[in-house]
């Protein structure tokens, strides 16, 4: 696939009406409020630079999965008032993202005015990827801009099918920082390349471990994921999470990572649990050989923490995906807060994604030392994996 797409730069779009899909798929909770706006954050320079270009935007996202109905618990309203409020303009709302509410609104825009239509997914087609509502879509504008990487993974009417029928489609600049960073991290890399992976299952990631076994110098397992591992090994790991039906792929991961000379680590200590649905007020460390039959494993120990943090410090190129255990309860959280401090010690170039990461990164107060933290979760995902996102091979290249 090819990363280098042209940007928004590339002609001038003043007066042009400008369809921008973006991934303003946020949390909310009862009342509607928005209770996580990093996605919002990201892509107000995006729609500061189109107004500045003097461009009639017209922003379109999904919210949710409300599958094709209309709920008013998945309007974008609230992200209206959002973005007014960090805009400081005026931003106009039309209540179905096509039809003569939307033709009228997209109609009425002067230069550098911002329109958000309602929730692409109150309609099935955005999902099934109907060629006849990606028409639609496209009637409103005269450029097309994807800055949904969040969503690139996805081939919907929005992001796939739309390019087919409005031309140019460039790739917005949150989009390209996606690329270029990922880019970055996996052609002429700075070595060693290291790999921070944790999260519950290994089931979720084999074509991410097997790909990533091609690219990287070293691999660092944390989280639930690493048992199976440590299980493939034949280490006895007590009731900490296993999948049994993976123990065969584990151990032919490990065989090939051993033949191609990759360092695969796993976890030396752990702190357990005899209760897991019980608080723990302190941590138990025991050796990954000494866990307890009737204990599960829910993060990683202080030598774990020292030997990742080794590895990590030496790094050229750092890429994270997925806690090193169970943060969301202290004190479980230890281990991938420790091991967030030491992505944001080292000199490398750190790339972190995933939702979970993100988080842990904020909860540790090291964002800023992060070189970059990706908006996506299953589009980062797959991305390195070295899958085609549809979303991006639709767009023109540079
Ligand atoms: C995400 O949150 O990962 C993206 O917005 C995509 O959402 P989806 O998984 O519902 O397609």
């Amino acid at each position: 696939m090819q990363y280098r797409k042209r940007g928004i730069d590339s002609l001038d779009l003043a007066g042009k009406r400008v369809f921008v899909r973006a991934d303003l798929n946020v949390p909310l909770d009862a009342e509607g409020r928005i209770t996580d706006d990093t996605r919002l954050r990201a892509e107000l320079p995006t729609l500061r630079a189109l107004r500045q270009a003097r461009a009639r935007i017209i922003l379109a996202s999904h919210l949710g999965r409300p599958k094709g109905r209309r709920a008013p618990s998945f309007s974008l309203r609230p992200v209206a008032a959002y973005l007014r409020e960090a805009l400081g303009c005026p931003v106009a709302f039309a209540d179905d993202c096509v039809g003569p509410e939307a033709e009228r609104a997209a109609a009425a825009l002067r230069k550098g005015d911002l329109l958000l239509l309602e929730n692409l997914r109150f309609h099935a087609e955005e999902e099934a990827n109907d060629p006849r509502f990606a028409r639609q879509l496209a009637a409103l504008a005269e450029v097309y801009v994807n800055d949904a990487f969040g969503t690139a993974h996805r081939a919907h009417a929005s992001t796939e099918g739309i390019a087919k029928h409005l031309r140019p489609a460039l790739a917005g600049p949150l989009m390209q920082r996606e690329l270029e960073y990922v880019t970055r991290a996996f052609v002429e890399p700075k070595r060693p390349v290291v790999a921070l992976l944790g999260g519950a299952k290994v089931s979720d990631k084999l074509g991410l471990l097997r790909n990533l076994l091609s690219r990287v110098d070293s691999l660092l397992i944390g989280g639930a994921m690493a048992f199976t591992f440590l299980a493939a090994r034949g280490v006895g790991v007590g009731r900490s999470l296993v999948e049994p039906e993976k123990l065969a792929e584990a151990r032919a991961l490990l065989d090939l990572a051993a033949h191609q000379g990759i360092a695969i680590l796993l976890p030396e200590d752990v702190a357990v649990t005899e209760q897991p649905s019980i608080p723990a007020s302190q941590r138990t460390i025991v050796a990954v050989a000494a866990i307890p039959a009737e204990a599960a494993a829910l993060d990683i120990g202080p030598a774990t923490c020292r030997l990742f943090a080794g590895v990590l410090r030496d790094a050229g190129t750092i890429i994270w995906n997925g806690p090193l255990g169970k943060f969301e309860t202290p004190p479980f959280d230890h281990g991938t807060l420790d091991i967030a401090r030491a992505v944001a010690a080292s000199p490398a170039l750190s790339i972190a994604g995933g939702g979970d990461t993100a988080s842990a990164i904020h909860q540790a107060g090291v964002a800023e030392r992060i070189s970059f933290i990706s908006t996506g979760g299953g589009a980062f995902l797959e991305l390195l994996e070295g899958l085609e996102l549809p979303g991006v091979a639709a767009l023109d290249d540079a």
